[in-house]
């Protein structure tokens, strides 16, 4: 790999007012600082994908309607992914798991980090959620991540987000990982690609 592997922050909440933003925010500054990635943050409330409408199975890539072939373009550019997600009645958001479905190849053997939140459980139960849906997709979760307890204590007056420094060395221990992840991944990406 010549240039930087690309990171995609994926923010899984979609709900006016979400703190997903703020986090996805911080974790973006961090990643960034970090210098062992291309990072942009995807946000599935501007993506605005409606619910799964294609007719084939994703594994064909026969994608009819623009916004499949889009989010599919946008999937496939990414080398690994931070999924910046809340915990809602104990499982990972609807918008997520609807943006995961949309897609089969461009997810595969590619790394997945979680920075999580919620109340005391801090996001962790739907993170063990997602787990067994990325893992079908031959995604790599790394077990480096960020869990937030009860986030709102985090979030300062301006609405960003105030982090301790155990959210700040778990966020360098996760996109450490990320990185080895992506570079030991990267002969089995190459191989898809070329059969293809
Ligand atoms: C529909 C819904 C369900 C929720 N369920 C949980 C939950 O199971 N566990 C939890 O810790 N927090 C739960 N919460 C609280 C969220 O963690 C908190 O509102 C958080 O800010 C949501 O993330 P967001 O602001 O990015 O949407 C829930 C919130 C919503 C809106």
């Amino acid at each position: 790999m010549t240039s930087k592997p690309r990171l995609q922050i994926i923010i899984a909440s979609t709900r006016p007012g979400r703190v997903g933003l703020p986090v996805a925010q911080w974790l973006y500054d961090r990643a960034v600082a970090h210098g062992g990635f291309e990072v942009e943050i995807v946000d599935l409330a501007e993506i605005n994908l409606p619910f799964m409408d294609e007719p084939n199975h994703p594994r064909l890539r026969q994608y009819t309607h623009q916004h499949t072939k889009d989010w599919s373009a946008k999937v496939d550019a990414a080398d690994a992914f931070v999924f910046v997600m809340p915990e809602y009645n104990y499982g990972f958001t609807a918008p997520l798991k609807n943006a995961i479905d949309y897609l089969h190849h461009e997810w595969q053997y590619k790394p997945v980090g979680f920075v999580s939140y919620g109340g005391v459980s801090a996001g962790t139960r739907a993170v063990q959620m997602v787990k067994q849906v990325v893992t079908t997709l031959k995604m790599v979760p790394v077990s480096q991540a960020v869990s937030i307890p009860f986030v709102q204590q985090f979030i300062g007056e301006e609405g960003e987000v105030q982090a301790n420094e155990t959210m700040e060395t778990a966020a360098r221990a996760m996109l450490d990982e990320l990185q080895r992840w992506t570079a030991a991944l990267e002969p089995l990406r190459e191989r898809e690609l070329a059969a293809a």
